[in-house]
């Protein structure tokens, strides 16, 4: 232990009293033996400090701080040495507001499109999300503060997040689900992670031994903190046992007492205290380090400047029929969008930013030597329909030489704690493109939405740019891009399917009552589309340019690949060169292919340069569930180069000898995961995969509801208060819903209806403890006045012995 002597000089009350927050964002401090606290905030792509009100729903402002590109945006960029710079500047105004601990980035995988936080997270690939939050969290880190990697693990759908249990085989979980963490912890070197919410095959990930002990602990020789997610925490004593060094927000102590408890009763030693204590105490002395130093204010002009640049390298060109992009100098554009004279920028939650300044379209198109004639709204935001909006609009654009059309999903569509419920734009905003089309058929899409969207409207526009959500200075870069200022050099971190019911977990996602069932297995992304063979509209990798590329002479060793890249146009431009990996075995299955490598490379018109892409650890690996280790199958491998996921430039065959370990699958019981068709498998297929029996996905709606139950399923609830109150809370959600409000009509679904109960106690700051909430099931339980009357008594207790 490095703080030995101090732990020494603590006693078990104030040891104990470190692990759980002072209040919202802090930690606690000790002021006689030199222990400040320390402050956590959000977020992944902007600093959300809250100097007043707090509260992790994106309610309350927080101190104005640059809003940067979301994380599927730069994921867009490939560049690793990019996000590392969005990681430097992040940390850099953490640094000027105090915060110790940046609450980012996400890595969670796009397991299926319609997860409401996909917007805050990198990718369907864990090799390039764990690539780009490794970038991220040096960059943070390298301010001598700390960077959370979220949300550990396989928090991939926002229904039920609380209380939801995520089954999956281990392959899966490795190969897929952790791959990313792995190379967050082992090359990001992050100082801390947030367990998520979730439970991992049956048990909170927080409390999962076999997740925080042996592949985080021992396998990858984390020595870091973990933090709960906000209210996330279950049982405290078996989170400690899990080491989970900090439970955040504040409980007023209440499961500090459990600890102080558990060690007095012998139920745990007071070494395993001790151990969280030296981790978390590392954590507070190495990150305050950074402030002994005068703080200088950030530059934020200069931030702004970078969030432009950051956003001008993640936008993606997706068409570019009859070379409409470039705008033409001097060329008459009508521009149509509500999304033009007000950005959609951000997504909705804990990591919404209040920005320092913000741009709009409206404004900065003026410096850009296009002809706007005129400006239209087009259609209401928020989906109204309006025939008059889409007349005026029409008859701007019939007097343009082509049609700037800004289009998108609106912020309450992308929001923490919801999931989306379907993959289409607003019909509104389809009308609108549809009657354009009948006057002007020259029409530049600007898109601008967080996540995978259909596009059934495609044939009606020539050139598409999506912008993802770009961050406060979004507008000017996509300008930049459109009018050929800045060459687009983005390729899509996700495949866009061509409908959401070809996506290979449509069918179990999500999960609704107790679980959620991972059937397709490791097939999610390319890796599904492309080894069952289905069509998609944008495939994995996919981004044009403004020029055009030649690949040539691959040259394959044991160590690496090389080839050369010819820029065969007429503007320089980068080019992503992706390095996919195949196995023909006929024993394990495996997808068509596999990213294990990519490459940025700038080139002029008519330069060559040689691109080399090194293979590395994970480059042939496969999770072996006999062995229970990482193995390689002795075989040919292919090697293949792409423009993208489909567009393989460059092949060649390697031979590799491999581990020889034990072959893992009875071939004849896994048909699906063989063929790589994944998106129908059965439950008994899906449980030879899995080597036991699923648990039931359903409620037992006899059962008295507990702790871990949450809101919603007062719907069944023996007590008729409760079951009035769950309809009360449904009717308010719909309510909200028809008269506009959805923002608060999310928050309902968000902060109570996907609650467990034990939430109230822990998301109250000690308002009510878990005694108190003992009385509030019985409530719910049908014992109105007995639980009433112990509601009252335990409060009374809880005063008299002034915990509040
Ligand atoms: C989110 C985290 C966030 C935390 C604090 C939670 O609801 O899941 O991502 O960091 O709140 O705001």
């Amino acid at each position: 232990m490095k703080y030995k002597e101090l732990i020494d000089k603590m006693t078990l009350e104030e040891k104990a009293s470190l692990m759980s927050g002072k209040d919202f964002w802090q930690t606690q401090e000790i002021g006689h033996l030199g222990i400040n606290n320390i402050f956590l905030a959000d977020g992944p792509h902007g600093i959300r400090k809250q100097a007043a009100a707090a509260d992790h729903l994106g309610l309350n402002a927080s101190i104005p701080a640059t809003c940067f590109p979301t994380a599927a945006a730069v994921a867009n960029s490939w560049n690793e040495a990019l996000g590392e710079k969005v990681g430097k500047y992040l940390g850099e105004e953490a640094v000027s507001q105090k915060v110790n601990v940046l609450l980012g980035p996400g890595v969670n995988m796009k397991r299926n499109p319609l997860c409401g936080r996909n917007f805050e997270y990198f990718s369907e690939d864990p090799y390039l999300a764990g690539k780009m939050a490794a970038g991220y969290i040096r960059g943070i880190q390298s301010n001598g503060i700390s960077a959370c990697v979220k949300h550990f693990c396989v928090n991939n759908q926002e229904e039920r997040r609380m209380a939801i249990d995520t089954i999956v085989d281990e392959r899966t979980l490795r190969e897929i689900y952790l791959t990313a963490f792995e190379i967050a912890v082992k090359e990001g070197n992050t100082k801390s992670v947030m367990s998520s919410y979730n439970m991992l095959n049956g048990t909170y990930t927080n409390e999962n031994k076999f997740l925080m002990q042996q592949i985080l602990r021992e396998e990858w020789g984390y020595n870091g903190c973990v933090i709960t997610d906000w209210g996330g925490s279950n049982d405290r004593i078996e989170g400690l046992l899990a080491g989970n060094e900090l439970e955040m927000p504040t409980t007023a102590g209440e499961t500090n007492q459990y600890i102080i408890q558990a060690i007095k009763n012998g139920i745990i030693k007071e070494e395993v205290l001790d151990t969280c204590v030296d981790r978390l105490l590392n954590l507070i002395f190495s990150t305050e380090e950074t402030f002994k130093t005068p703080i200088e204010d950030f530059d934020s002009e200069m931030h702004h400047k970078v969030a432009q640049e950051v956003a001008e390298e993640s936008i993606v060109l997706l068409k570019n029929n009859d070379n409409i992009l470039p705008l033409r100098h001097g060329m008459k554009v009508a521009v149509i969008g509500d999304f033009a004279k007000e950005a959609r920028y951000q997504g909705a939650g804990s990591s919404i930013v209040n920005p320092t300044s913000l741009d709009n379209t409206l404004d900065c198109i003026k410096s850009f030597g296009i002809e706007t004639i005129g400006f239209e709204v087009g259609y209401n935001r928020y989906g109204k329909r309006s025939s008059s909006m889409i007349s005026k609009a029409c008859a701007l654009a019939k007097k343009a030489e082509a049609v700037l059309l800004y289009i998108g999903l609106d912020e309450v569509s992308e929001v923490e704690g919801l999931d989306r419920q379907n993959m289409k734009l607003p019909k509104n905003q389809i009308e609108l493109l549809n009657a354009l089309y009948q006057v002007n058929p020259n029409i530049v899409v600007v898109l601008s939405c967080g996540s995978v969207i259909e596009m059934p409207w495609i044939t009606k526009v020539k050139g598409l740019v999506h912008a993802y959500l770009s961050g406060q200075a979004g507008a000017k870069a996509i300008l930049r891009i459109l009018t050929g200022e800045v060459n687009p050099s983005g390729k899509l971190a996700e495949t866009y399917p061509i409908c959401y019911e070809d996506t290979s977990s449509c069918h179990n996602f999500p999960g609704k009552e107790v679980s959620v069932e991972y059937r397709e297995a490791l097939f999610i992304g390319y890796r599904y589309f492309d080894t069952a063979k289905v069509d998609v509209l944008f495939p994995f990798g996919y981004g044009l340019s403004y020029t055009t590329f030649e690949y040539s002479d691959l040259q394959v060793t044991k160590d690496a690949v090389t080839f050369k890249l010819t820029n065969t146009g007429k503007h320089a431009g980068m080019e992503i060169s992706q390095l996919y990996v195949g196995c023909n075995s006929k024993e394990i299955f495996r997808a068509n292919k596999e990213l294990k490598g990519f490459a940025k490379t700038l080139v002029n018109p008519g330069e060559t340069k040689t691109v080399t892409i090194l293979f590395d650890d994970k480059t042939f690996r496969y999770f072996n569930i006999k062995s229970k280790r990482w193995e390689i199958e002795t075989a040919d491998y292919q090697i293949m180069i792409g423009a993208s996921s489909i567009d393989i430039k460059l092949t060649d065959n390697i031979y590799i000898e491999g581990t020889n370990a034990p072959l893992p699958y009875d071939k004849e019981r896994l048909p699906s995961y063989f063929s790589g068709k994944a998106e129908n498998v059965s439950a008994s297929e899906f449980e030879s995969l899995l080597g036991y029996k699923a648990p039931k996905t359903t409620w037992d709606r006899k059962k008295p509801l507990g702790y871990n139950d949450t809101i919603a399923q007062c719907q069944y609830a023996k007590g008729a208060f409760a079951r009035f109150a769950y309809h009360v809370l449904v009717f308010a959600y719909w309510f909200l819903k028809k008269i506009g409000k959805r923002k608060i009509a999310n928050i309902i679904m968000m902060s109570v209806y996907h609650q467990p109960f034990r939430g109230i106690a822990r998301l109250t700051g000690g308002i009510m403890n878990m005694p108190m909430l003992d009385g509030v099931l019985m409530i719910v339980n049908g014992h109105f006045f007995k639980g009433l009357r112990h509601v009252f008594s335990e409060r009374k207790k809880m005063l008299r012995a002034g915990m509040r």
